[in-house]
């Protein structure tokens, strides 16, 4: 270390002790050049309520960006792993395929230069004998391998965007055979949104907000607590509207009531796969987008039940009309016979697409060999068709299935709010390019049907009625 490092060491460490670090906790950060800001020196405070009074359940959860997961990593890597020789920590977190490698880059630049750590992406592995297994999930059904194992040390990340029952299950693994005192802790980071924000709020926010955390620590942190965030990802967040603007931006919880399919669950209505006859009905259902995603979705209906199995999806943007229709005839099988594909009605108008000539989208896809037809765009109906689909059949199982290589379809559902203004429909400033695809795609089904109230009052009274005929 040079003089002036020397310097800025010292002085780092002054402030951070003034604004309560503890000294241990300074001494481990810094030389690894890790110098955590106001809220984040707040939390790495509170975890010491583990060993100070059992604490075993720690939540951060808010807006996008506030540095929750650099907190934690260091936290978990620079001190609990240090203090704490030969534990043994889980690391969950959801990798979607916008989160690239910035994960690793921050492991790197936090233990870059940690002496004897060996850093790998299954892991890292202290010369201590401490280690932290880092479990990379691309989805909540994932993190199911974890169950029943032992971990010291738990972190999930994102933890809203896993259910209930895994949460649950997962902190049963939360486990220690340690004759030194030390208490077992599970650290969660979230955002509002999701399902597993109903649980998340219930154990960790209400307490908080009522002041009466007794098992739980809870800081709610915002994206102004972090000075490095950048100015381009603030501006992304200070321009985004409706409800995305209040998970994200303003990691505003009270918006329970507002998801649109508050009853979806992965393990309800997501399969791996699904026996599709030679004699069921196939429909593609296509959204369109260039700098916003495109998707088009694979149904298949069974001819008997009248369920509706969506068997595949392709998703992305900044594709032409002429890519998307080559992606979808190469994602199309030969020997399947599609009856029908409908297509946002927008495809009708002149396009926009940088290889458009001023043509319309449907006639650049019919150039390629894909017909299409008119989708409904009548949004509020579509969503109560989707709803009515996604009930029981009389076998048990709902009459809308997706198979899970249908990713973004399957995150929409889980995460689409209502509308604010509009209370019959999704907030469409919400990522939705699936789902709107899905409501196209099921253009041909009847919905739910009207019932008169004569009719209605005269089922009521029939003997049969309450048997449910
Ligand atoms: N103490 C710090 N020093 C330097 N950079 C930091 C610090 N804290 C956070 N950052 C930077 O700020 C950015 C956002 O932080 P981070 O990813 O930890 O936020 P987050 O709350 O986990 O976000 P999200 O809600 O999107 O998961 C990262 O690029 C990170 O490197
Ligand atoms: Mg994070």
């Amino acid at each position: 270390m040079t003089e002036e490092e020397a310097k800025a060491w010292e002085t780092a460490a002054t402030e951070l002790r003034k604004e309560g670090l503890p000294a241990e906790m300074a001494e481990r950060f810094l030389p690894y050049y890790y110098i955590p800001q106001e809220m984040q020196v707040r939390w790495h405070r509170m975890t010491e309520d583990a060993q100070l009074h059992g604490v075993r359940h720690f939540g951060n959860g808010g807006s996008r960006g506030s540095g929750k997961t650099t907190a934690t990593f260091a936290q978990v890597s620079l001190y609990d792993c240090q203090k704490w020789p030969g534990i043994n920590c889980l690391y969950i977190r959801l990798v979607k395929k916008s989160s690239g490698n910035s994960f690793q880059q921050m492991t790197t630049a936090i233990l870059g230069d940690y002496e004897g750590a060996s850093v790998s992406q299954e892991g890292i592995r202290f010369p201590n004998g401490s280690t932290i297994a880092i479990a990379g999930v691309r989805d909540p059904k994932d993190v199911d391998k974890y169950v029943g194992l032992n971990y010291e040390l738990m972190v999930v990340e994102e933890a809203n965007q896993i259910d209930e029952e895994r949460l649950i299950k997962l902190q049963g693994s939360l486990r220690t055979g340690r004759l030194d005192g030390y208490v077992p802790r599970c650290y969660m980071n979230f955002n509002p949104g999701g399902p597993g924000m109903k649980y998340l709020k219930k154990t960790f926010i209400q307490p908080w907000k009522e002041k009466r955390e007794t098992n739980t620590r809870f800081i709610f942190s915002r994206y102004q607590d972090n000075k490095f965030l950048d100015a381009g990802y603030v501006d992304y967040l200070n321009n985004l509207d409706g409800m995305l603007g209040k998970l994200w931006r303003d990691g505003d919880f009270d918006i329970s009531q507002g998801m649109a399919f508050d009853n979806f669950r992965p393990d309800v209505y997501v399969y791996d796969d699904w026996d599709i006859g030679d004699n069921w009905i196939r429909i593609r259902g296509i959204d369109d987008g260039y700098s916003k995603p495109y998707c088009c979705l694979w149904l298949a209906k069974d001819p008997v039940t009248g369920r509706i199995v969506v068997y595949d999806e392709d998703y992305g943007e900044g594709y032409t009309n002429g890519e998307q229709a080559e992606r979808i005839k190469a994602m199309t099988p030969r020997n399947h016979r599609i009856s029908i594909t409908y297509a946002d009605p927008a495809m009708w108008q002149k396009s926009h697409h940088v290889d458009s000539d001023a043509k319309a989208g449907k006639d650049i896809y019919a150039a390629h060999g894909i017909y299409l037809t008119k989708g409904d765009n009548d949004r509020k109906n579509g969503l109560a068709k989707i709803r009515e689909m996604m009930r029981p059949l009389p076998d048990g199982l709902p009459g809308l299935i997706f198979l899970s290589r249908c990713k973004n379809l399957i995150w929409q559902f889980e995460n689409l709010p209502m509308s604010a203004s509009k209370p019959e429909d999704v907030d469409t400033n919400f990522e939705d390019h699936a789902y709107d695809a899905l409501r196209y795609g099921t253009t041909s089904e009847a919905g739910p049907k009207p019932v008169r109230n004569g009719e209605r009052r005269n089922r009521e009274r029939h003997p049969f009625y309450a048997l449910g005929w």
